[in-house]
């Protein structure tokens, strides 16, 4: 097994590339009310856990840029290295060789200055906090640092109806369905402010049915606000009809094997999952997704 050959913690140096962020998201659609969206750049990316005497090789190379305001989805068999992808970029996680930016920032610099918001698989609310606060107090505290606003109560109030919560505003999170809730996480992801977005298969505790109306509700929170979002999730489908670019990851060691860009118009829509183009972007990532299986 391969093993460090240097090692550094958030080793990242600004990207001549990186530009300014608010920069007006090129793939969202025209309506959004703030593009705040900023570029991500992984180049070269290599990182080993420790495994007792050994060292697992978890990603190996990873090259990916991001456009401000673009909507990456990242799928690939267990344990290829999604979620240490997504730590690695939110500057939750060291790594070894490469470099990480975020608006030209390192990972680290970028969630100290609250860059990065997460949405995490569960919804994680305060429980004794009634959905209105739930989302309202987390965008007023702990913004020390913060270099981009959350959103005010006024447009928060407006994301929150928009995703059919207008009348559960005070209600306690234990009144909520688990797709309710995980509604108020989103939007409390949204609100605050963050650029850039990381999600974690923040469906994949879901039935299948509220799931589905969960990725327009997430369309709908994107397209009118341009965040960078990195999604990693297990479900082609979900994969497809959300993202500009679909990358699929191979396991042992990690690495982006197939980037398919989705050729479909914005806004998305659910007819459009009977569009030719879909099926065939289906069949794309499926195909890519056999051979890293079959390897
Ligand atoms: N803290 C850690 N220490 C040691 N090994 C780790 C650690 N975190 C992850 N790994 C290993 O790194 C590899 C990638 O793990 P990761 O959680 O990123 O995979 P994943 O693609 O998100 O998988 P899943 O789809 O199951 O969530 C796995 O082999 C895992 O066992
Ligand atoms: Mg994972």
């Amino acid at each position: 097994m391969t093993s460090p050959c240097r090692a550094a913690y958030d080793g990242a140096v600004p990207s001549p590339t990186s530009g300014g962020s608010r920069t007006a998201a090129p793939t969202a659609a025209g309506s959004s009310a703030r593009s705040i969206g900023a570029p991500v750049s992984i180049r070269g990316v290599s990182k080993w856990f420790p495994t007792g005497r050994d060292f697992l090789h978890a990603l190996d190379e990873v090259d990916i840029e991001i456009e401000p305001g673009e909507f990456v989805s990242l799928i690939g068999p267990s344990g290829c290295g999604k979620s240490t992808l997504l730590r690695v970029v939110g500057g939750l996680l060291p790594y070894e060789l490469g470099t990480v930016t975020v608006d030209g920032n390192s990972p680290a610099q970028a969630r100290d200055t609250k860059q990065i918001g997460f949405a995490p698989q569960t919804p994680s609310l305060l429980g004794w906090r009634t959905v209105r606060r739930n989302v309202t107090l987390l965008a007023e505290v702990n913004r020390r640092g913060a270099i981009h606003p959350p959103l005010g109560e006024r447009e928060i109030l407006e994301l929150l109806e928009s995703v059919g919560l207008g009348d559960f505003l005070d209600r306690l999170p234990k009144e909520l369905s688990g797709g309710m809730q995980q509604r108020v996480s989103l939007v409390r992801c949204f609100a605050l402010g963050a650029p850039v977005l990381l999600m974690d298969e923040p469906f994949s505790a879901l039935d299948e049915i509220t799931r589905n109306e969960m990725r327009y509700l997430l369309l709908d929170l994107w397209e009118r606000t341009g965040h960078t979002v990195v999604f990693v999730t297990h479900s082609i489908p979900e994969a497809v009809i959300l993202s500009d670019r679909v990358l699929v990851m191979a396991t042992k060691p990690g690495r982006v094997v197939h980037a398919e860009t989705i050729t479909l118009p914005r806004p998305r829509s659910a007819q459009m999952e009977d569009d030719e183009r879909y099926l065939a972007h289906m069949r794309n990532v499926r195909r890519s997704l056999g051979e890293v299986s079959a390897r």
